[in-house]
């Protein structure tokens, strides 16, 4: 078992993955808001928005709007997700620097969510992977239902692996491993790390856990245990998936960090800052924060 890592790095998917499933619109001007607020929070990845069709995804539909109209902080990176070369494009034109492919461990996850197989979807992440080198943008993979799937259910921990190896070939820096209906228990987390990390490097491995079940905390636990150092997570515990029914947010970063706090592990971010982001976001969406640890301490503070 490796040490636990002395620093952490938290790529906040809040304003893409917590807002896409969001029923109410959301103004643009409140995501900026927003995605501002993490920046100044300490976070310093903040997955801004996606360039996905507006007929599946209209919560998405101001992308460019989005990217164009963020305040930029130095050192802080805005990825977005970008299913194939038209999204690329129209990212790289609102002036994207980072950008993520993002394909499936299952074929009825892949199919229902960007609409073609496994196969279909690497063929179509080739070009933007050679686009993206050479307009020098950073790539980044994600894998859906690693630990199960909401149309087949078990997914094996090879067919995962073999996912990310072929996003790793193709140039992600990092892949992303999606627990997209919060089925995990550290034990097969595990597992599933194991896998992977026989075929890519475990530095270039995060876990993106949503915490339905209540166990994201525990498996993000877990895979630092194997080294894992990098976790996205969403402010509130905003989110779900559209394609996952029933699929709860991803994990709350106000609870990562409060508990990464505790463990004396580097977050740079400002749990005082994000509590108040959490309150606010949660305030102007008319949704419930799903942080407990976000709750507890808004509460003591209200005292
Ligand atoms: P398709 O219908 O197969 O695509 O959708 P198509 O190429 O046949 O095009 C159909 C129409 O979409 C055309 O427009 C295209 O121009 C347009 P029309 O001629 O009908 O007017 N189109 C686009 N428009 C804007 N941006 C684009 C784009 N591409 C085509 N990039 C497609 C395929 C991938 C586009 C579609 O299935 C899609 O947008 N899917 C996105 C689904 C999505 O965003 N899901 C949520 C994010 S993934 C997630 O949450 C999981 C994650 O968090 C990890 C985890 O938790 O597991 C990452
Ligand atoms: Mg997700």
């Amino acid at each position: 078992m490796a040490a636990l890592p002395k620093k952490v790095r938290i790529v906040e998917v809040g304003p893409r993955d917590g807002l896409q499933n969001e029923k109410a619109e959301v103004p643009t001007k409140v995501k900026l808001e927003l995605i501002g607020r993490l920046a100044d929070a300490g976070l310093r990845a903040i997955e801004a928005t996606a360039f996905v069709s507006p007929k599946w995804i209209p919560q998405m539909a101001d992308h460019t709007e989005v990217l164009e109209g963020i305040k930029r902080k130095p050192g802080v990176s805005y990825p977005v997700l970008t299913p194939n070369l038209k999204g690329f494009q129209a990212a790289l034109a609102a002036g994207a620097a980072e950008v993520a492919i993002f394909g499936a461990a299952s074929e009825a996850f892949s199919k229902k969510n960007i609409n073609c197989s496994i196969a279909e979807s690497l063929e179509r992440f080739r070009p933007v992977a050679e686009a993206a080198r050479a307009a020098k943008v950073k790539l980044r993979g994600y894998i859906s239902c690693v630990l199960g799937c909401p149309y087949e259910g078990d997914v094996p921990a090879q067919k995962v692996a073999e996912v990310a190896q072929a996003l790793y070939d193709l140039g992600c820096y990092e892949v992303s491993l999606g627990d997209t209906i919060g089925t995990g228990t550290p034990g097969r987390t595990k597992g599933m790390i194991e896998a992977c990390a026989r075929r890519v490097p475990i530095e270039h491995l995060a876990g993106h856990y949503h915490d339905t079940y209540g166990q994201a905390l525990a498996n993000i636990y877990a895979s630092m245990e194997l080294g894992v150092a990098t976790f996205d997570s969403s402010v509130a515990g905003l989110g779900g998936c559209p394609y996952a029914k029933g699929a709860s947010g991803n994990v709350a970063t106000e609870d990562v960090v409060y508990m990464l706090d505790g463990l004396g592990i580097e977050t740079g971010v400002d749990l005082g800052k994000l509590v108040d982001t959490g309150q606010w976001i949660c305030g102007v969406i008319g949704k419930e924060p799903q942080s407990k640890a976000g709750k507890a301490l808004a509460a003591k503070r209200s005292h």
